[in-house]
């Protein structure tokens, strides 16, 4: 089985997330950040698919949006799975997170993750600080990274996976 985990991060926190999701996805995996790295390998040579982003100021990385777009056909028939760092939480995440994937690979994926995010002030240059102040109130570094989280949508998967037709 093999799994392609694509995600950009603009701090860091989705890295970490992705990182994590690797180790606990069976099979082989390649991870790849798509802010550092251009992807050469045929998306047809995977089975499964996990793309992360996270939200600054309610969008999620143009990287991202546009690897969805390139590639809508051959994700939909991907075992697939998504995922979105972000500090907001309850409905306003669920909102974020509808309103960066695309409706079909919403519909697609056999799992969705809201993983939490992080506020690390010294990684921010001037106009960050002013916008993640504003959101988070204060200008303490904060993380609600959640491993749990993380944890149960590498179960998910790894369970779909399995039961994929050969
Ligand atoms: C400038 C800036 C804008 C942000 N805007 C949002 C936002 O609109 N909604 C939200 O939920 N989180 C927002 N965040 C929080 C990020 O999603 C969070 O810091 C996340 O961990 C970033 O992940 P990354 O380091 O992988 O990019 C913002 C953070 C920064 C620094």
């Amino acid at each position: 089985m093999k799994s392609l985990i694509v995600f950009c991060s603009t701090h860091g926190t989705t890295a970490k997330a992705a990182h994590l999701l690797r180790k606990q996805i069976e099979g082989d995996v390649i991870v790849i950040n798509l802010e550092k790295t251009k992807l050469h390998s045929d998306l047809e040579l995977f089975d499964s698919v996990i793309i992360g982003g996270s939200i600054h100021a309610g969008s999620i990385q143009g990287k991202i949006r546009k690897f969805m777009k390139e590639n809508d056909h051959v994700l939909q028939r991907k075992n697939l799975g998504l995922f979105l760092c972000c500090m907001r939480e309850g409905e306003e995440a669920f909102k974020q997170f509808d309103n960066v994937f695309p409706h079909r690979l919403r519909e697609a994926a056999v799992v969705k993750g809201l993983f939490g995010g992080e506020f690390a002030f010294s990684r921010m240059n001037f106009f960050e600080k002013i916008i993640a102040r504003s959101i988070s109130g204060s200008t303490d570094d904060k993380s609600t990274l959640d491993v749990e989280a993380i944890r149960e949508f590498a179960t998910t998967f790894n369970r779909s996976n399995k039961f994929l037709p050969v």
